[in-house]
């Protein structure tokens, strides 16, 4: 009869031999079973104890024990290094690796969005023409958005603006500015005449979007204030304006129009560069796209800063800055500038 060490010795061997070959957890689950489970050459061994005298019994189960025991600890060692490869190997695959990117593709370098240049070089253009740049709130109360620029409570021309309120306060006293003429107001608040500035900023209203229209965009506001303004001053800045902007190709006209706080008051229109003025979908085939108002302030207003309009002449102006940067790159519907698809971005 062979010697029972050397058979558990075999046994040992065997089972470190078939776990050490195992390459995976599922696979040394399977292994684990076979050496080990009810069905191993080990349980049946040990169920076969039961069939030998007592003394015999005690002594080959011990053995038996101890090559259980021997099998369970490489089991063990062999699931630690194997967790420890199947974790190695998950962080390899989630690990984000930038150096990837930059071998196979230069990236994209962000910009600055069309409005917020179209902003900035509206500025340099004004800048340039001896005006300075000044900045209001875009939550304004309803005496600075409405009612000093002579449009009491209830005023009809109110209408002319589809006003966003905010719930601050007593009921509709608080909106989102309409336009940015509030600023006039606050610059001649603060400010003694004379006054050349312009005023950007986004403006709010119950709009609904359309190719020309956006609920969310931005005019910039000019103000002229000094002794003996009249209305050809205003039409030389616009013309000047036009041309140092849009280009010697387009051309502007001023047409009879109406607003509270100027008088005489004039639409500020130029050439649909979209079409050259043939007539299209986005100017309504009139070949004209209205960029904004402008007037001769109204003594309304001069009175509702106490500003003396026997002293004190100006006019004001207000137009459309993403409808700017519609005319100028060409966009023939205006909502693309707030949907911010990538697509686009990259080509503005
Ligand atoms: N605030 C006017 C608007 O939003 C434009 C305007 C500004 C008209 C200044 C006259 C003078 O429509």
């Amino acid at each position: 009869m062979s010697d029972p060490g050397d058979a558990d010795a075999s046994l040992v061997a065997t089972a470190t031999a078939r776990l050490t070959a195992t390459s995976s957890l599922d696979t040394l689950v399977e292994v684990e079973a076979e050496l080990l489970g009810k069905r191993s050459t080990l349980a049946a061994a040990q169920k076969a104890l039961g069939g030998l005298e007592p003394e015999q019994r005690r002594e080959a189960g011990l053995r038996l024990q101890t090559v259980r025991k021997q099998i369970e600890a490489i089991v063990a060692e062999r699931r630690a290094a194997l967790e420890q490869t199947a974790r190695a190997d998950r962080l390899a695959a989630d690990r984000f690796d930038l150096t990837e990117v930059l071998a196979s593709e230069v990236p994209w370098r962000g910009h600055l969005h069309l409005v917020q240049r179209t902003r900035d070089e509206l500025e340099d253009v004004f800048v340039g023409m001896g005006f300075a740049v000044a900045e209001g709130p875009e939550v304004e109360t309803d005496w600075y958005n409405f009612e000093a620029l002579n449009m009491p409570p209830a005023h009809p021309a109110r209408g002319m603006w589809d006003t966003l309120y905010l719930n601050l306060g007593e009921p509709e006293t608080v909106v989102l500015r309409t336009h940015t003429s509030p600023v006039q107001i606050r610059l001649m608040q603060t400010q003694a005449p004379p006054i050349y500035a312009v005023m950007p900023g986004r403006c709010y209203r119950r709009d609904t979007p359309d190719a020309r229209h956006i609920p969310t965009f931005n005019q910039i506001e000019g103000l002229v204030i000094d002794r003996g303004i009249s209305f050809a001053d205003l039409a030389g800045t616009i013309e000047t304006f036009t041309t140092a902007y849009f280009g010697p190709d387009t051309h502007s006209r001023l047409r009879p129009s109406y607003f509270p706080f100027t008088e005489p008051s004039a639409e500020y229109e130029i050439t649909c560069t979209i079409c050259g003025g043939d007539g299209c979908r986005t100017c309504s085939h009139t070949g004209w796209i209205e960029l904004g108002g402008c007037g001769m302030v109204d003594p309304a207003v001069f009175a509702a800063v106490g500003l003396d309009d026997e002293q004190w002449s100006g006019f004001a102006f207000g137009f459309g800055i993403d409808r700017c940067a519609q005319m100028r790159h060409e966009i023939p519907d205006m909502r693309v500038l707030l949907e911010n698809d990538v697509r686009l971005l990259r080509q503005i």
